[in-house]
């Protein structure tokens, strides 16, 4: 990449680890550097040196910053490597050879798939994505929540439902799930008994009793049938779904290690890990009734992730109140010493909240994504039905449509900000088709590809057209034609940046960038009605490639691009 060799160039020219940056404006050059400033060198005697590279058509000396500004040739070529690669634009092979694990999505049997699950998935995809794109090999794990002292309550209700009322277990939805599980809880208030018998049931389930375990089961059954509803609605598919109860003969062997490691000892009937000096709290690894933890499970998850694929990173994308959750896992691991080499990194998302501060749905107080997800589309086959749209469109294909863009609107909002920020659910800044939306970058890729297709021009052609004699008309662009030149050469830097720091949102605050710049240069020049020939392919290369860049962004961030809008 020309970030890397500019700084290589720096650091042979003066012998330091050199920082080159892409400057904000591009009037101080496509790429600059602030090493004199740093180092108190001579800027002007550095941009001298530096000059008479190849690479550069100017070196420039501003307040101690050098700036460097590309020779024409380079723009023209990615324009022409854009035309070429097409969907593949941007990727890399930076992660040859290394493998990542991804924990991500991972809701719970028996409860509803809740918001905080919803964004786990979005983001969590999305970082999958990204190190696909760049090379590594890409596992998704999603560890659904379907172990745990919560099934103990839960099968302890049904049974005295099965018991008194004749409830039929093949008849229970998710929606009766959540009901006993309530009442389960408003009944323990009163009768505190009952948590001991909710204790027990889980100790039989742990032990492999039969009643249990088809209780469970169907539970298990019921929830899998709603989760994937909605990872249909989301247009998503996760390698792997191993969940907590996979692990269950797992376990013992790791219990034995951290005993033979003197990593855990006996309190109060429990076995408890403490940290050296204290620097985390300590915690139950297997409690007082002999009962697993979410813990010694994610401790088991691990030494199979490590066994069965040779990780380089394992990465959990799971909420800001499981912070210490993980930092107590991956110090346990660096005390066990297995996996010296690994990165483990948790990828925390904050809260989403409704603009009056919570959120509520059309069926009442608790939110159902289902619902979420569903009123997203109708608004946004409202959208479609108030646009110029083809109005002939059938319906079937209108729906479709709505379903790309509701869903990707509510993809996008999520995927914007950073992830560890709180987001703020907004319907109408999510769909706004003029701000930094979803609906906005579709919006602007339907319009190169409606341009494409009224020039008749396939990217192809305009590839086998667009040779070196297109050097003058790169030469002489306009300010518009140009900053897009500029912007385009510096995707595949964004996707690294993007993917090193698990942050899609780099992604987004580029395409939106991108976009707005393509906008202009549609409104004030002329493309179809260019002065010349070349200049009218070499505007249709620039379209192509806005076109390619927000599709391929798009893609990485797990959002359709419809072709028409
Ligand atoms: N099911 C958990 C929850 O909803 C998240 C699991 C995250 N992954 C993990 N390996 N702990 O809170």
């Amino acid at each position: 990449m020309l970030k890397q060799e500019i700084k290589n160039l720096i650091e042979k020219t003066i012998g330091k680890k050199a920082v080159v940056e892409v400057p904000d404006n591009f009037s101080y050059g496509d790429f600059s550097t602030n090493i004199a400033i740093k180092e108190k060198l001579n800027p002007q005697e550095i941009a001298d040196k530096l000059k008479t590279s190849p690479l550069f058509e100017k070196v420039e000396v501003v307040n101690g910053f050098i700036n460097f500004f590309l020779r024409p040739e380079y723009f023209l070529e990615n324009l022409k490597q854009i035309l070429k690669q097409k969907e593949k634009y941007g990727s890399s092979q930076i992660g040859k050879g290394k493998t990542i694990v991804i924990d991500y999505s991972a809701p719970n049997i028996a409860k509803p798939f809740g918001i905080g699950h919803l964004r786990s998935t979005i983001i969590g995809q999305a970082i999958y994505n990204l190190y696909k794109f760049s090379g590594y090999k890409t596992i998704g794990d999603n560890h659904l929540g379907d172990w745990g002292t919560q099934f103990g309550k839960l099968i302890f209700q049904i049974e005295l439902k099965i018991k008194n009322e004749k409830l039929k277990i093949n008849e229970l939805t998710i929606g009766d799930l959540e009901k006993l599980y309530v009442e389960f809880h408003k009944e323990a208030e009163t009768d505190p008994a009952l948590n001991d018998e909710a204790r027990a049931w889980f100790k039989k389930l742990e032990n492999g009793d039969k009643k249990a375990k088809e209780i469970w089961h169907a539970c298990k059954e019921i929830s899998l049938k709603e989760f994937d509803r909605i990872y249909n609605l989301l247009g998503i598919k996760i390698d792997n779904t191993l969940g907590e109860s996979f692990y269950l003969d797992k376990m013992p062997e790791i219990f034995e290690e951290m005993k033979k490691k003197n990593l855990t000892k006996q309190s109060e009937g429990a076995w408890v890990v403490e940290f050296e000096n204290n620097i985390l709290p300590s915690l139950v690894l297997i409690k007082s009734d002999g009962a697993t933890t979410y813990f010694l499970r994610d401790l088991a998850t691990i030494k199979y992730r490590l066994k069965k694929w040779n990780p380089s990173i394992i990465a959990y994308e799971v909420g800001v109140d499981q912070s210490l959750h993980f930092k107590q896992l991956f110090e346990t691991i660096k005390m066990l010493g297995w996996a010296k080499d690994v990165r483990f990194e948790h990828i925390v998302h904050g809260l989403m909240r409704s603009k009056t501060g919570k959120f509520s749905t059309r069926r009442g107080d608790t939110v159902h994504l289902e619902d979420v997800l569903q009123e997203a589309i109708d608004k946004a086959k409202e959208i479609i039905n108030n646009s110029e749209t083809d109005k002939n469109l059938p319906e079937k294909e209108k729906n479709e449509l709505a379903q790309q863009i509701g869903i990707g609107a509510v993809k996008y909002n999520d995927l914007s900000q950073h992830h560890s920020r709180d987001i703020v659910f907004d319907w109408d800044k999510i769909l706004n088709l003029k701000g930094n939306s979803g609906p906005y970058l579709q919006y602007a890729y339907a319009r190169t590809q409606s341009v494409l297709e009224k020039s008749g021009l396939s990217p192809n052609k305009i590839f086998k057209i667009l040779d070196n004699n297109f050097i003058t008309i790169v030469t002489k662009a306009l300010p518009q034609e140009n900053i897009i030149l500029k912007k385009l050469l510096h995707f595949s830097e964004i996707v690294e940046q993007a993917t090193k720091t698990f942050s899609p949102n780099l992604i987004c605050n580029y395409i939106f960038d991108l976009s707005q710049s393509f906008n202009l240069f549609y409104n004030e020049v002329s493309i179809l009605k260019a002065d010349t020939k070349e200049q009218k392919e070499f505007r249709l290369a620039l379209t192509f490639a806005v076109g390619q860049v927000i599709k391929n962004s798009l893609t990485l961030l797990g959002i359709e691009s419809p072709n028409k809008m």
